[in-house]
């Protein structure tokens, strides 16, 4: 059986990632429909192309009639059935819990198209998981993006058991039409292989700072300074989110029982006063606009 090219995109979940995710593919020349349960985050995330495609605009990266062409190819619809109704992939990036992943991937499995790929963005819940709710689980994988989402290039794809070697050809050719980087990650291992290393990294940072040794916006300097990073760990938690990671850590102490798998003590403390980064207006830094 052959299939056709992925053109038409659906994104479930139009928060931060999920509205990027949706530009990145309208950018590649897809028709993209994302859509989400809330309709205030829907709006903010036609807001977001709105203001992205007109910054591009002005920045000369894009001209105006390929911007105008691009939002054309993206729109909001609140309902799923409008949204995944036609759709060639799927890319599910709604919030880590699996209960509503496993129901929203059952009901996706009767609006999609039979040859449709149903994908999750999740930062650490593998697709063995979800696709028993299917009735095609060969359909079903992990494509992993990282924020921000229209600038890093890198998407982990994920096999499971469960996934046919025909869908991991698919994504991966879709992947470099939306012009990312993909790999192959053979075995579903928890946190993949970024999130592995990025979770050293701040575990390291934030047990450096717990035990009194240097505050966080130095280790920060010594990361980008000597390491040469873009950010160091304490502002890359804020761009990733504060309560994302603290997830991710209560996650896999759930898993595994072992004490060194629990959020770090400041992780804790910033997780219950919320201060979770960008999108709260304040994590380890202050974020005024
Ligand atoms: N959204 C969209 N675009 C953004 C952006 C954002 N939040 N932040 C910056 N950009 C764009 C800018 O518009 C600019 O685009 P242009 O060059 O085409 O005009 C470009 O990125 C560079 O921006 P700036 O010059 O303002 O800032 P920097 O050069 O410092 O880059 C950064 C910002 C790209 C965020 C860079 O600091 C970086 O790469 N940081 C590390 C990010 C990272 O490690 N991400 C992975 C996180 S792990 C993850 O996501 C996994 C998940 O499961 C948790």
């Amino acid at each position: 059986m052959s299939f056709p090219e992925i053109k038409e995109v659906c994104v479930v979940g139009a928060g931060n990632m999920g509205h990027q995710i949706g530009l990145c593919c309208a950018l590649a020349g897809c028709t993209v429909r994302c859509t989400d349960v809330d309709d205030a985050t829907l709006a903010r995330a036609e807001k977001f192309a709105d203001s992205y495609l007109e910054a591009r605009v002005s920045k000369g990266k894009l001209d105006v009639d390929a911007a105008g062409s691009v939002r054309n190819r993206i729109s909001f619809p609140p309902e799923i059935e409008s949204a995944a109704s036609n759709a060639d992939i799927v890319i599910e990036a709604i919030i880590e819990n699996l209960e509503l992943k496993k129901r929203l991937f059952a009901q996706l499995d009767k609006i999609c198209p039979e040859h449709c790929i149903l994908s999750t963005n999740s930062s650490y819940i593998v697709s063995s998981k979800i696709a028993p709710a299917t009735g095609k689980p060969e359909r079903v994988c992990n494509l992993h993006f990282f924020n921000p989402a229209l600038v890093m290039r890198l998407v982990e794809v994920v096999q499971g058991p469960h996934t046919s070697e025909e869908t991991v050809q698919r994504v991966f050719s879709f992947a470099k039409k939306i012009n990312k980087t993909p790999i192959l990650l053979k075995k579903e291992i928890y946190g993949f292989v970024v999130n592995r290393i990025l979770k050293a990294i701040l575990d390291e940072a934030l047990h450096l700072h717990d035990i009194g040794v240097a505050d966080y916006h130095d280790i920060d300097t010594a990361v980008v300074d000597a390491l040469g990073h873009p950010m160091g760990p304490f502002r890359l938690l804020d761009l990733v989110g504060v309560d994302l990671q603290y997830q991710v850590c209560m996650e896999r102490y759930r898993d595994t029982g072992d004490l060194r798998d629990m959020p770090s003590p400041l992780l804790v403390e910033k997780f219950v006063r919320k201060e979770w980064g960008r999108k709260s207006g304040v994590g380890f830094y202050r974020y005024d606009d």
